[in-house]
């Protein structure tokens, strides 16, 4: 007997529809696309319940004919592509013909258009599927996509759309991800009457992130762009402060084609690098210009996917391109913000502060921010008044003090750096012992009196099988019998280490056994510098400050701690003059 059926054609079309439109996001993710393939610059989103009772579409493009109406619901139709070789070559968002029929299978559908110059529109009326009718109608110029009721007629489908706030959420993450590369389009998002998105159309890249993750991160984004052949990447990227627990702010274009790629959010963080904490994301767009023919965009009915032919040099270029950027970042301590031009200022300018630290009220010349852009050379900031300058002998950063014997303060050229003294002496430890256990040129230092452990069976078993890998780090363990051990040597550079404490959790990472040297190495060092540095609660000497300023001005990465904590915040004189409201 035979098993095997074909299916009506009403089930195969909805199980197809099924892989393009999953959720009320996904409608709007294919209309917006349509509606900016057909050149609008405004497209209006009106939703009810969250997509579920209705998702409207309009937008003010090119609009189609009583003929186009007609195909465009017919299963691959479009007019954006032709031949196979036009798939290498895709420009468009759209190129399946898949979006429409799809939703008409699956929905109570209804578009009305209008194309540019021509006097009658029709409107087309469809429901799961059967084509109800087409009549003349008036309408603005243009397209409106009305999808009522999505999933009526798939039930199972219906159930798992979750609350209308959840629903929503994505539809905003949807339009924001289509908005982001396109500044000259306005987009709105109305929810019944809420208005929830309104992006005006400015043409300009900076401003439509600004709205889109907020003004105080478009204040501080970082813009860079760099090429590698015929590859080419712009990124805005957010400093590493802006940071989120969540991926979601991650812009990811690939030839204006908005895509969501583990291996290029990997990519991204991997050049952000150690500035991030574990855990958390950056906010950054990100688009990649490449030749066509290096891609395959056909790969997912969604066309959220894509696939590289050198995946290994868009990952690198990716790398570089935002390690370059951030290490161009001005930062107090890498020699130029911080101090003037002289070879290692920081050390001199912090030394010879050193005598003349206190807190001194220094002479303000206030004026308020409407006259300055009237004459731009009177400045408010003190340290270019010359009254000022001449008080500050030498120029360049000074020790305020201590505060809760946590943080220093300084004063620095353009306002107040707080530096928090752990983290910045961890990232000093890190950066040296990582130096000289690479160049295997650590100095180690004997204890005088052995220090005594008391370890866990499992923690026994570990170190003595990996008694030697501890000895690469400058660690010296003997077994004394039982569980006992004898601790007798360790990186001069570690003090005040609470031993216990360190060879358990050290012992912990090589438990974990990472295959890979560097990672084991990078961690080892994370550890060591964690209980070598100087803790928070100590008190430090204006001297050692100063010490620990001047080292950490000829670190690597003197923003940020082994774990990816910031060093230092700092405060402008215009910020602390906004907090004041002296000026506006
Ligand atoms: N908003 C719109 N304005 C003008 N034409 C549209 C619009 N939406 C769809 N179309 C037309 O309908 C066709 C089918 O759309 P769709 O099913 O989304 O497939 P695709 O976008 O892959 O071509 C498009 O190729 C286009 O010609
Ligand atoms: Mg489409």
């Amino acid at each position: 007997m035979n098993t095997i059926r074909i299916l009506s054609e009403k089930l195969a079309s909805q199980i197809a529809a099924g892989e393009v439109v999953d959720r009320p996001a996904s409608v709007v993710r294919e209309l917006t696309d349509n509606s900016i393939d057909a050149g609008a610059d405004r497209i209006v989103v009106r939703i009810e319940s969250g997509g579920k009772r209705l998702i409207k579409v309009s937008d003010n493009g090119i609009g189609m004919s009583k003929d186009d109406l007609l195909l465009c619901v017919e299963r691959h139709a479009t007019s954006k592509i032709e031949t196979a070789s036009d798939l290498l070559n895709v420009k468009s968002l759209g190129f399946r013909g898949e979006a429409l029929p799809s939703m008409a299978a699956v929905s109570r559908m209804q578009i009305t258009s209008l194309p540019q110059g021509r006097l009658t529109g029709h409107r087309l009326k469809i429901s799961g599927g059967k084509m109800l009718a087409i009549e003349e109608t008036g309408a603005p110029a243009g397209t409106i996509v009305e999808i009522k009721d999505l999933f009526f007629n798939l039930p199972a489908r219906r159930k798992f759309l979750r609350a209308a706030r959840t629903e929503t959420d994505h539809i905003v993450d949807v339009i924001s991800r289509a908005a982001m590369p396109f500044p000259r389009i306005g987009f709105r998002l109305e929810d019944g009457v809420k208005k929830i998105l309104n992006l005006s159309a400015s043409g300009d890249t900076l401003s439509r992130l600004s709205g889109l993750m907020g003004r105080k991160v478009g204040e501080a984004i970082m813009e860079g762009e760099e090429k590698y052949g015929d590859l080419s990447i712009k990124l805005y990227a957010a400093p590493p402060d802006f940071a989120r627990s969540r991926g979601d702010r991650l812009f990811v274009y690939v030839n204006g084609r908005n895509i969501r790629d583990r291996f290029i959010t990997k990519a991204i963080m991997d050049g952000y690098g150690k500035r991030l904490m574990r855990g958390r994301y950056p906010q950054i767009a990100l688009f990649i210009d490449i030749d066509p023919l290096e891609i395959d965009v056909n790969v997912h009915p969604t066309k959220q996917e894509i696939r590289f032919r050198n995946a290994r040099k868009v990952f690198q270029a990716i790398v570089s391109a935002i390690a370059n950027r951030l290490a161009r970042s001005p930062q107090p301590f890498s020699g130029q913000g911080f101090i003037g031009s002289e070879a290692v200022p920081v050390r001199k300018g912090l030394l010879s502060s050193i005598s003349d630290s206190f807190i001194s009220e220094p002479p303000w010349e206030y004026s308020p921010g409407s006259e300055r852009s009237d004459s731009p050379d009177q400045t408010v900031y003190p340290s270019r008044t010359a009254s000022l300058e001449q008080s500050m002998v030498p120029a360049g950063p000074r020790i305020i003090g201590q505060l809760g014997n946590t943080y220093i303060l300084c004063q620095v050229e353009d306002g107040l750096l707080i530096v928090d003294q752990h983290a910045a002496h961890e990232r000093v430890v890190y950066e040296n012992l990582k130096r000289s256990l690479s160049a295997s040129r650590v100095e180690i230092q004997g204890l005088l009196i052995p220090h005594e452990l008391e370890l866990s069976t499992k923690e026994k078993r570990v170190i003595l099988g990996k008694g030697d890998r501890l000895r690469g780090f400058g660690i010296e363990i003997d077994h004394f019998g039982g569980n006992t051990f004898l601790l007798r040597a360790v990186p001069a550079l570690l003090k005040n280490v609470d031993w216990n404490s360190f060879i358990s959790e050290f012992v912990t990472e090589f438990e974990e056994g990472t295959p890979d040297e560097d990672a084991l190495l990078d961690k080892a060092v994370t550890l060591m510098a964690c209980h070598g540095a100087i803790r928070a609660g100590q008190h430090l000497s204006q001297e050692e400050m100063s010490r620990l300023l001047s080292e950490l001005g000829e670190m690597d990465l003197p923003t940020n701690c082994p774990h990816g904590r910031p060093i230092f915040k700092h405060f402008t004189y215009y910020e602390m003059e906004k907090m004041f409201k002296r000026v506006v």
